[in-house]
């Protein structure tokens, strides 16, 4: 490979990542810079970190690395939005252990097995659906609707609020997206009840009818408890402590977001790639003990969010670099998840390989995905229902990835059914 120029490699674009992820820059930068200053047109500039051992450490440091001191994404938002937007995720320890304390009872391995005979009829039905109809689009009518489904079932909001949801949560991440992004009426309404988009999280409108929803829920739920999430958020408690409704809300967004675009994304990519490769399919369907590695494999190819940040409480040196209190670190794991020195021949999908290591849900500490559990049974569901049905796919039309540097998937893949009960 002609070597690359370094200081133009550019990871903020989301142009970017629209014909597929740039692995060509990260591979460079892991080899020559793995600790590499990446200015921004519209910002401070930031660290981009592409070691999966890099990733590890700085997750497992909430202390030098913080979550809360500038939020965790590329843009820069000032004290106010900070207060408005902060959800868990953008809260460091101690603030940061009690909420988890709260509500991490209710993600156990254990709590998830109780979804997964839902997940599976969900799979069943869609699939059903898509299947008689001979050729659909596996974004939209399936990956779109599984995680949504098991989320209102699980959440305890009513099925028929599973599209509306849906469109939300595709609204808040998509931003960049012409095709996906909040129509211009939503922003006039934001505006007309006194909040600008970037007061609001990923700066979505979509966001404050998210919070409304929440807040409605958490209302209907305080006055009349069921066995749902909801119920249990409201009436969650840590030796007497208790989530604020400000921090209900923030979590509930948090939610939707976190584990709805993810999944899917993570089940597009999924079926994208056994649809390259059959051959790996085909090996998983004659020794299914395999599944729970594919699994691994699946997520890791996937890689559904590109980068996390931190920010710098102290100065650092890291591989010789000299990183500032306040600097911006970018963490991508996507490209610790193709770092060949944890995953031999990285760009070769293969579901008998050891994928355990994958940092899909971070790289561990505090903030490991809440919902690791969840999106790995969703995961293991569909491609099971998939085998179960013998069913084969092939592309039948053009496909069409995100315009996104947050999220890594499809927003549209048409397929047609080749093989199939
Ligand atoms: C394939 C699907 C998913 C991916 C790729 C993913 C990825 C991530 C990542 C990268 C983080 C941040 C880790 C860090 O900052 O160190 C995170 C945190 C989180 N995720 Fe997920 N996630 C997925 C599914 C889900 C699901 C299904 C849920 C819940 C229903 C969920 C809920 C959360 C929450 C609440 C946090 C914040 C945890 C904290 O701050 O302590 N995620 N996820």
């Amino acid at each position: 490979m002609a070597t690359l120029d370094l200081s133009a490699i550019e990871l903020k674009d989301p142009d970017v990542y629209v014909d597929g992820v740039p692995h060509a820059s990260f591979r460079a930068l892991r080899e020559h810079d793995p600790v590499h200053w990446h200015p921004e047109a519209d910002g401070p500039g930031f660290w981009a970190i592409t070691k999966h051992a890099d990733v590890v450490a700085i997750s497992k440091d909430p202390k030098r690395f913080s979550s809360a001191a500038r939020f965790i994404y590329y843009e820069e938002i000032d004290e106010e939005s900070m207060a408005i937007r902060r959800s868990m995720i953008e809260t460091d320890p101690p603030e940061h252990t009690r909420l988890r304390r709260i509500v991490s009872p209710l993600f156990t391995p254990k709590m998830v097995e109780d979804y997964r005979g839902h997940a599976r009829a969900v799979a069943d039905r869609l699939l059903d659906q898509a299947v008689a109809r001979g050729s659909f689009d596996w974004v939209h009518d399936i990956c779109e609707m599984m995680p949504i489904r098991i989320f209102v079932d699980v959440f305890g909001a009513p099925e028929s609020d599973a599209d509306r949801l849906a469109r939300l949560a595709n609204m808040l991440v998509a931003v960049d997206d012409p095709d996906l992004a909040p129509p211009p009426e939503m922003y006039a309404a934001a505006r007309a009840r006194g909040f600008e988009p970037h007061h609001l999280p990923f700066s979505s409108p979509a966001a404050l009818e998210l919070f409304d929803y929440a807040q409605a829920l958490c209302d209907a739920r305080r006055a009349e408890p069921r066995d749902d999430l909801i119920t249990r958020l409201v009436e969650a408690e840590w030796e007497g402590d208790r989530l604020t409704d400000n921090e209900l809300v923030n979590f509930c967004q948090l939610l939707v977001f976190a584990g709805n675009e993810t999944t899917r994304n993570s089940l597009a990519t999924g079926m994208h790639r056994f649809i390259e490769q059959p051959d790996q399919l085909d090996l998983l369907d004659r020794d299914r003990a395999l599944m729970k590695g594919a699994v691994e494999e699946v997520l890791r190819w996937a890689t559904p969010i590109y980068a996390f940040r931190r920010t710098a409480t102290e100065d650092v040196e890291l591989r010789g670099k000299e990183i500032k209190a306040g600097d911006k670190l970018m963490l991508y794991y996507i490209s610790a998840n193709f770092d060949e020195e944890v995953f031999p021949d990285p760009e070769r999908f293969d579901v008998t390989r050891d994928a355990a290591a994958q940092v899909v849900f971070g790289g561990g500490g505090p903030h490991y995905c809440l919902g690791a559990f969840l999106a790995r049974m969703q995961v293991e569901t569909l491609f099971t229902a998939v085998l179960d049905r013998g069913l084969r796919f092939a592309v039948d039309g053009p496909t069409a990835r995100l315009r996104s540097n947050f999220g890594n998937g499809f927003k549209t893949l048409p397929v047609r059914v080749v093989a199939g009960r």
